[in-house]
């Protein structure tokens, strides 16, 4: 049995939260899910304008798209999250006003450090969750947050084995002291400092046993994403579950070069159709979307270095609309998974997964061929 987890006035029945998957994976559909089955649902303010917008074939901006897809996600009950990424510069404000306006019971937010997340809209009864990858980015957060008047509700560490964006550089990725059981002492020791809040930890976690571990380590709970990646209700094209099902090991790679305009190492599958187009730079600059641009010295939203040149960078918001269905015909999709991505055998439905990861139901028979 897993302890129920508490954060702010909100009791989770299972310590799982499902990782917010950008752009377009984790919608409604699969939050809505997660949040019946007891964890925590999040969907991904990713692109959610645009999303939403197709869908539906009617425009929304980001207020009135995260406003209506945390509303359909709470519909049938349980506790609901939205990852709001501070990479995505144009849009986080108004993310985070249609959250805290839609009753989210959480914003989780990672990519960046979330260093003005309490002042963007009194937070009411949402938990503000960042996420880190060191001990000394909570404690830059906790003093910034206190400034405004504000402790973190809880934060998620995640580790080098996660899926998407990394919080480390690509030397860091595989030194001993940034393993995930070795961050969390540190981590936990200035959740202390700060009031005692929750630490959920992320990254390559895929069992129940591994629950359990982490738990005994001290954690309060887990965040999981490619298990969820790999579910019947997740909103990847069939091509991206594809792809996931047949991805080895050594599929799975962390790039940097090509790499994200946003600067960060990111995990994918090498086979990723517009990762392979930058290996070649089949792909001509072109920024279209323009959701990672930063500002200009004349404070305008004007730069990405994808816009600029293909020599070192892919298109990541036409990637992963691409992944996301979106335009499909056009651009060549971008696959990004976790490190244990090549253990995913089958799809499974949420109900499944979380009877499997409760400890319910009995893990699958050793890892397949795969390997
Ligand atoms: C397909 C995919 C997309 C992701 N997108 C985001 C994102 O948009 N924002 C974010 O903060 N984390 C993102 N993540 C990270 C997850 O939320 C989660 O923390 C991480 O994947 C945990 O590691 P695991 O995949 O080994 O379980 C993504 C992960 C995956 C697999």
């Amino acid at each position: 049995m897993l302890l129920p987890l508490k954060i702010k006035d909100k009791k989770i029945d299972v310590p799982i939260i499902q990782g917010g998957m950008g752009i377009g994976v984790s919608l409604y559909p699969l939050a809505r899910a997660v949040a019946a089955e007891g964890g925590v649902g999040v969907i991904s303010s990713a692109a959610i304008d645009r999303l939403l917008s197709k869908r539906n074939k009617k425009k929304y901006n980001t207020y009135e798209a995260v406003y209506e897809e945390i509303s359909l996600a709470k519909s049938e009950g349980g506790v609901v999250g939205i990852n709001i990424m501070v990479a995505l510069g144009r849009h986080y404000e108004d993310s985070v006003r249609g959250a805290v306006d839609a009753g989210a019971d959480m914003i989780i937010s990672g990519a960046g450090l979330p260093m003005s997340l309490p002042s963007i809209a009194k937070p009411k009864h949402t938990a503000l969750i960042p996420i880190v990858s060191s001990a000394r980015a909570l404690k830059i957060i906790c003093k910034r947050w206190q400034r405004q008047g504000y402790r973190p509700d809880a934060a998620v560490l995640e580790g080098p084995l996660a899926g998407g964006h990394l919080g480390f550089q690509w030397e860091q990725l595989n030194l001993e002291e940034n393993l995930l059981e070795n961050l969390l002492p540190p981590v936990k020791d200035v959740a202390r400092q700060y009031g005692d809040f929750p630490i959920i930890v992320a990254g390559g976690i895929y069992t129940n046993e591994d629950i359990k571990r982490f738990l005994a380590l001290g954690a309060d709970g887990v965040q999981m994403g490619t298990r969820f990646l790999g579910t019947i209700e997740s909103s990847a094209t069939p091509e991206y579950k594809a792809a996931l099902l047949r991805a080895k090991r050594d599929d799975i790679i962390v790039a940097t070069k090509p790499g994200s305009p946003c600067g960060l190492p990111i995990r994918l599958i090498k086979q990723s159709p517009m990762y392979q187009e930058a290996l070649v730079r089949g792909r001509p600059p072109k920024c279209d979307k323009g959701y990672v641009l930063t500002k200009d010295e004349e404070g305008r939203y004007t730069r990405c270095p994808a816009r600029e040149s293909n020599e070192s960078h892919f298109c990541i918001c036409n990637g992963l609309l691409s992944s996301a269905g979106y335009n499909p015909d056009k651009e060549k999709p971008l696959y990004t998974v976790g490190a244990n991505a090549y253990r995913v055998d089958r799809l499974m439905s949420v109900h499944e997964l979380m009877n499997e990861l409760k400890g319910v139901t009995s893990p699958p028979a050793v890892e397949s061929a795969k390997l």
